[in-house]
């Protein structure tokens, strides 16, 4: 017999935390981190900064002005990561995650995105590293698309599991690989079929759009990112797998802010600001999915589950009601676009459960 349970009207869930995000630096930083710590407990934050974060002391000295940039009182843990490029000290990485600076590391093939001209340029140069991060279990985090020009830009993270995570998957089996905000069916069956040390994360936007989106009507610069959106059928895949209970798969905003006008530009920088509304875009998806009763898994278990940490303890209020999300959001002197931009989402976070709401 199979009922389906009604939907509740409140949704108390256990704190998540966010497995990827960019925070950035600066007056940025500052104008958005506060929509991040609003919502998770913890979030790791990537390290594409210019320069990037390659060492235990730059890695310090950012996560000292994150906790700088916090609102008195926040209770957010920033979870550093180590940017990998050719040269990175195996003794180096050890020594941050021994030492708890860093939670992983992040592998960038080489101008695959933002910033990552620094990025590994084949990954027999990083051989010595993986060996020794599969050893320490230190956590791969990959930008998983090949960067070959020859292959259509929709098929950049499918030739990447065939071309590199294949490889890496066979010559460090033991390794903890966290493939980032997937977009394929291909990547979700992949990650399905591996061991329990691969894991992937599914951002709130590629549950929602596809490809058309960045071009209805015109070209919507908004709706750009990378690994950039594909077909439905991919999109469908990526909500089978968020919201199945499997628990490889876990939240990931990839929320990445640039300002207005670096967005809407003749060449314009790729990246979703889906910071401020993004536990309710989840809850919208997992709800019209049926899957509500998943979505404290999904946000706040599976996570910190693979990266062996604690869950958080205190818990959040979600409610079913209108939350309009404006068009535009102040960040010192620019603008930003947030994702939902203009639309009214039927959920809203209303602060921590049990104590006093915090303005949503
Ligand atoms: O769309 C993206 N923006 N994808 C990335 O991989 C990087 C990010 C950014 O830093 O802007
Ligand atoms: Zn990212």
């Amino acid at each position: 017999m199979s009922e389906t349970p009604p939907s509740p009207d409140r949704l108390i869930i256990r704190r998540p935390d966010d497995w990827h995000v960019h925070l950035r630096d600066g007056e940025m930083l500052r104008a958005v981190l506060g929509h991040t710590a609003r919502q998770f407990g913890r979030a790791i934050v990537m390290p594409n900064l210019s320069p990037p974060v390659t060492t235990v002391a730059r890695a310090i000295s950012y996560r000292d002005r994150i906790i700088a940039a916090l609102d008195p009182g926040a209770a957010f843990e920033p979870l550093m990561t180590c940017y990998l490029t050719n040269e990175t000290d195996p003794d180096e990485i050890e020594r941050g995650f021994k030492d708890k600076v860093f939670a992983a590391c992040k592998l960038y093939p080489a101008h695959a995105t933002t910033n990552s001209e620094h990025g590994v340029t084949d990954i027999r140069n990083i051989h010595s590293v993986l060996e020794r991060m599969q050893r320490i279990g230190m956590p791969l985090l990959l930008h998983g698309e090949v960067t070959d020009s020859a292959i259509d830009i929709f098929d950049r993270e499918a030739v990447f599991i065939e071309r590199v995570f294949s490889r890496i998957a066979a010559d460090f089996p033991a390794l903890k690989t966290v493939f980032e905000h997937i977009t394929t069916a291909d990547a979700a069956a992949f990650v399905e079929s591996s061991g329990p040390n691969v894991a992937a994360t599914i951002t709130p936007h590629h549950l929602r759009i596809n490809r058309n989106a960045m071009f209805e009507g015109g070209i919507r610069p908004h709706f750009y990112c990378l690994p950039v959106a594909k077909r439905e059928r991919h999109r469908l895949a990526l909500r089978r797998a968020a919201t199945s209970g499997s628990p490889k798969f876990f939240l990931g905003t990839d929320s990445a802010p640039h300002a207005i006008g670096r967005k809407e530009a003749a060449c314009g920088c790729a990246g979703i600001f889906n910071a401020p509304f993004a536990i309710e875009s989840y809850a919208a998806t997992f709800d019209e999915e049926g899957a509500l009763g998943r979505l404290e898994a999904f946000a706040s278990e599976h996570g910190p589950n693979f990266y062996g940490l604690p869950q958080n303890t205190d818990r959040i209020l979600l409610e079913r009601g209108s939350c309009a999300a404006p068009e535009r959001i102040k960040a010192g002197a620019e603008e930003l676009v947030p994702f939902h931009a203009g639309e009214t989402l039927p959920w809203r976070f209303a602060g921590k459960a049990g104590g006093s709401s915090e303005p949503a």
